[in-house]
């Protein structure tokens, strides 16, 4: 498959919390994977979940929905070689229903 501004597809990542994320195309600015939860403190783990985003000269986004879990991240990032670091927005309901945020970052390093 073609390299699209650095970020080549298929390609499978990994994060500093383990948790891993497929790349399997990044055509015309389209990304489409799958990503699947390990962080240790979150819900929703060990399920691989649809990701989606885009890639463009200065950057990446993706973000994922997690069902069962009524929540959905963003990461804004960019790939350096191997290494691809990105913030993060959790989107997600409080449990008085009330819609909340939650802000990080991740590595996420290339496995292949
Ligand atoms: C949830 O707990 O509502 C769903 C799982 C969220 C996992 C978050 S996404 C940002 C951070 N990086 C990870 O690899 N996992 C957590």
């Amino acid at each position: 498959e073609v390299m699209a501004q650095g970020l080549s597809a298929p390609s499978y990542w990994k994060n500093e919390r383990g948790s891993e994320l497929f790349i399997w195309s990044a055509n015309n600015g389209a990304i489409q994977g799958t990503f699947t939860n390990h962080a240790q403190g979150f819900a929703c783990q060990g399920i691989p979940y649809p990701a989606s985003g885009a890639i463009g000269p200065t950057g990446l986004y993706f973000v994922v929905t997690f069902a069962q879990c009524n929540s959905f991240t963003r990461w804004v990032g960019k790939t350096n070689g191997s290494q691809m670091p990105a913030s993060w927005m959790l989107f997600y309901v409080d449990k008085n229903g009330k819609p909340s945020k939650l802000k990080g970052a991740d590595v996420f390093t290339r496995v292949w």
